[in-house]
């Protein structure tokens, strides 16, 4: 097993270049003191260099928010995997915002899976239920087909210089993202154990099933972070709104460890 926790800060569409450095900036001591936890902040693409050159020397990752599957080509406004591998080694893939107001689905989430992978990079790959799906009881078969179709022809075959498996799941009920209407951690917990793993488990087998990062994300603030990081299969979260909060970010880093 020896999963090592992640925290991963998506900072959605917030921040201009300048603004990003003063954040990353407050946030790098902080972050440097926390040991035995994978840091991994997130800002728009816009702001990845300028993020990247503070970062230099640090232990902090850094990742990009979506990319598009192919290496190069006539694709206007899109970011490939091959660009983002010299700038971050990180990337989300299928956040819901891209699902709901993108179009994005288990198909293209499988294509971008495949090239990050293929690119050297580190996908966090987001599943989760919308409310009415959660109320209609469909959380166990949605969440099951966003894996088995987003891992489709997926085969496993190196590991992280860390000994980590080369990606991450995120589980992110719609209904808790931004809301501030976090799941109970017990019954996240509970997802993630009864339906994300044995979907790992048929896939990859229960041994690298039981060595892939899950974490948790809606609604992760300081003061509620540690109730999820306690529980059983909870590796971590991927944290929107509190990241952009140094004295959010950092205590939550910190329940991690
Ligand atoms: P939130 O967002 O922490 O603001 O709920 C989480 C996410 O969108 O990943």
């Amino acid at each position: 097993m020896n999963r090592i926790p992640m925290v991963a800060g998506n900072w959605k569409m917030y921040k201009n270049i300048s603004e990003a450095r003063h954040l990353v900036s407050e946030m790098i001591p902080g972050l440097q003191m926390v040991e035995n936890v994978e840091k991994v902040i997130c800002p728009p693409f816009t702001a990845l260099l300028a993020v990247r050159a503070l970062l230099e020397g640090s232990d902090i990752g850094l990742g990009a928010q979506d990319m598009y599957w192919e290496s190069a080509g006539a694709f206007t406004g899109e970011i490939s995997p091959l660009m983002l591998s010299e700038l971050c080694h990180y990337v989300i893939i299928g956040h819901s915002e891209r699902r709901s107001y993108f179009g994005e689905t288990n198909q293209t989430v499988n294509k971008k899976l495949h090239a990050a992978l293929s690119h050297g990079l580190f996908p966090i790959v987001c599943v989760g239920e919308t409310l009415e799906e959660n109320q209609a009881h469909k959380t166990h078969q949605v969440i099951t087909s966003q894996l088995h179709e987003g891992f489709q022809a997926l085969v496993l075959d190196r590991v992280e210089d860390n000994g980590q498996v080369p990606f991450a799941i995120a589980y992110e009920p719609v209904w808790a993202i931004g809301t501030g209407q976090a799941a109970s951690p017990e019954g996240a917990n509970t997802v993630v154990k009864e339906i994300v793993r044995p979907a790992l488990t048929d896939m990859f087998g229960e041994k690298l099933a039981s060595m892939t990062r899950v974490l948790y994300g809606g609604s992760v603030k300081a003061n509620n972070a540690v109730d999820f990081f306690v529980q059983s299969d909870i590796d971590g979260a991927l944290v929107g709104g509190a990241c952009l909060k140094v004295e959010e970010f950092i205590p939550i880093v910190q329940a991690a460890a």
